[in-house]
């Protein structure tokens, strides 16, 4: 016996043994990853409406949610240790999608809102405790110009340290899209137009840059992950093996970039995906998943890029969930 499977190493040669090992290991074993955090946070009852999305400020250990509903505040904060500490409410209608950039000096925090009122439709920045800084859209008016600047139902932003901001565009609406713009607001690339082909979109859902100078799109409705190169907005990949159950709502890293965190809504699911190093995307590896109850609908995520941590926005639930690594 142990003559043959040596014989069988040989055959499959080291290297290939070594990858499979690595890949298939942990989910054979279903060794945990994540340990839910009950105490987080410390007052659930603060969750009022329908949270949407949560972002997290590694830099200050603050958690930003955004919920949806009449009469709630639209911003909750937290302390990574689940503190309520403040809200706001002034010019959000219905928060899509939430991101908080952080620089040496300062941090705001980005908000994409789906509303169809006098605030909707576009993509704001906030200071810390909510004051409005910047618009970028057309506030009200539903669109597909770059001039001037209009969006129809922006799911998701992602900011570089340098300025450049990538947005979905959106969920729902006439827009399917990918968009760079400069730290000044100006265009650098768009990619994507309706449809199921290469490139294209049906509800361009969550966006989120690795280490690598790569942007991974959650094309939500197509079922699969688009991966494009953040310089030339080329198109470099894509992923659909993982999600036959369920499209991914979600991308987000973890904080050593080894593995990509995907919320599945309609099977209340977080999936754990190998990520692969620079270059060529490959395959889509899962190497485990966490199960939350049903009707959790898990919406959006984010990573505390210090702690690990995992935070997940439910809608079902009506409640952000915190997720930590063990080991
Ligand atoms: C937000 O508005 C709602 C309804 O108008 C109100 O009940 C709530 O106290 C407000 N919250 C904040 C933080 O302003
Ligand atoms: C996208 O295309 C499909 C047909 O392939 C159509 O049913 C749908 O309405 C289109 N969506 C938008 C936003 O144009």
């Amino acid at each position: 016996m142990a003559g043959r499977l040596l014989a069988l190493f040989a055959l499959l040669g080291a290297s290939q043994v070594l990858k499979a090992y690595d890949y298939f290991s942990p989910w054979r074993e279903q060794q945990q990853m994540y340990k839910l955090d009950i105490g987080w946070p410390k007052t659930p009852e603060d969750f009022t409406g329908q949270t949407f999305c949560v972002a997290v400020d590694s830099l200050h250990g603050l958690i930003y949610v955004g919920q949806r509903g009449d009469n709630v505040p639209k911003v909750l904060v937290f302390s990574e240790e689940g503190y309520f500490l403040y809200s706001w409410n002034d010019t959000v209608e219905m928060p899509h999608g939430i991101f908080v950039w952080n620089t040496a000096i300062d941090s705001s925090v980005w908000i994409t809102d789906v509303g169809t009122g006098k605030y909707g439709h576009t993509v704001k920045q906030y200071s810390p405790l909510g004051k409005l800084m910047q618009v970028l859209g057309t506030p009200g008016n539903a669109g597909s110009s770059l001039i001037p600047l209009q969006f129809d139902q922006p799911a998701e932003i992602f900011v570089e340290e340098n300025g450049d901001i990538y947005v979905v565009d959106g969920d729902g609406g006439m827009n399917n899209r990918l968009i760079k713009l400069s730290n000044d607001y100006k265009e650098i690339w768009l990619t994507g137009t309706n449809g199921t082909g290469i490139g294209q979109f049906k509800i361009p859902h969550s966006v989120t840059l690795d280490a690598f100078g790569r942007v991974w799109v959650a094309d939500r409705d197509n079922k699969r992950i688009q991966v494009f190169d953040k310089v030339t907005g080329e198109w470099l990949g894509s992923w659909s093996s993982c999600f036959s159950e369920d499209g991914p709502y979600s991308v987000r890293f973890t904080a050593d970039y080894k593995y990509l965190i995907v919320a599945q809504l309609n099977i209340n699911r977080l999936a754990i995906l190998a990520a692969p190093p620079v270059g060529a995307i490959g395959d889509c590896v899962m190497v485990h998943t966490v199960q939350l109850a049903d009707e959790t609908k898990p919406h959006l995520v984010d990573v505390d890029m210090k702690s690990g941590a995992i935070y997940v926005a439910e809608i079902g639930a009506q409640q952000v969930q915190k997720f930590v690594p063990l080991s």
